[in-house]
């Protein structure tokens, strides 16, 4: 038996944090952003992020043939691409590729945006080439594997809000990429999933590689911590939903 204690303004902070047109970002600047390359070492990511993508680009050999185009971006910058978007390429465009300020994911420093390297080709800043083929699928093929997910996906305009955009990456975490790809899910239909799974009641059990993982969800105390009572030792990893509550992902071994 162990006790903790979730605060209340956890909500707002993990890997799952929801941050799309209703949810804003709630916090100043994420934790611990760091440069992501050393070639591109303005581009900054949150720690945990940087470091999976960048054990996933060595597998990959992805840093050849692919660019960081947009990691962490202040509000400030996130208000300087909208207000350019906006002159330049008009309303309609913006709103469908620029989140408004306050709620763009590039905020919590879980976001990137990717870009294939072409001969010739100069790189666009807001929509970023990165197809489906070649080094593209390569690294898709794996990004789940690290915690990321494809977060605009095509035909789920109406659910995120957002315009598909092959380009734009999410890091979630594991289990959570992976039980969202094999469900076709966006994190938004994700993280409404999970409150069929309330913690203690039921959880959604996932199996990958030998180990298993229990995912389920504990609504917040409206502006309270939230006293905790894990029944065993297992590894659990908690993120807040940045709507009412958490996420809870518990680790049974490998013979579980
Ligand atoms: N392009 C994404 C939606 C952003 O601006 O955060
Ligand atoms: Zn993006």
């Amino acid at each position: 038996m162990r006790n903790v204690v979730l605060q209340k303004d956890a909500i707002h902070t993990g890997s799952l944090i929801l941050v799309n047109r209703e949810y804003p970002y709630q916090c100043a600047k994420p934790a611990d952003p760091i440069p992501l390359t050393q070639d591109a070492p303005q581009i900054l990511l949150d720690r945990r992020a940087a470091v999976l993508l960048t054990e996933l680009m060595q597998k990959i050999h992805g840093w050849s043939r692919i660019v960081p185009v947009s990691g962490w971006r202040s509000r400030t910058e996130q208000q300087d691409i909208f207000d350019g978007s906006l002159s330049q390429n008009g309303a309609e465009f913006t709103r469908k590729y620029v989140a408004l300020p306050g709620h763009s994911e590039h905020e919590t420093g879980l976001a990137i945006d990717l870009g294939l390297k072409r001969e010739g080709d100069e790189m666009d800043w807001i929509r970023p080439f990165f197809s489906y083929d070649g080094i593209c699928r390569v690294f898709r093929t794996y990004a789940a594997d690290y915690g990321f997910v494809e977060r605009y996906p095509a035909g789920k305009e109406s659910v995120t809000g957002i315009g598909h955009e092959p380009w734009h990456f999410r890091y979630v975490g594991v289990p959570h990429a992976h039980i969202m790809q094999e469900k076709g899910l966006t994190l938004e239909e994700y993280l409404e999933l999970l409150r069929d799974y309330p913690y203690g009641k039921r959880a959604l059990h996932v199996q990958k590689d030998g180990l298993q993982a229990a995912v389920s969800y504990l609504r917040g105390d409206r502006g309270a911590d939230v006293p905790l009572h894990l029944p065993s030792n297992l590894p659990i990893s908690i993120s807040g939903d940045n709507i009412d509550g958490f996420i809870l992902t518990e680790w049974r071994g490998r013979h579980g």
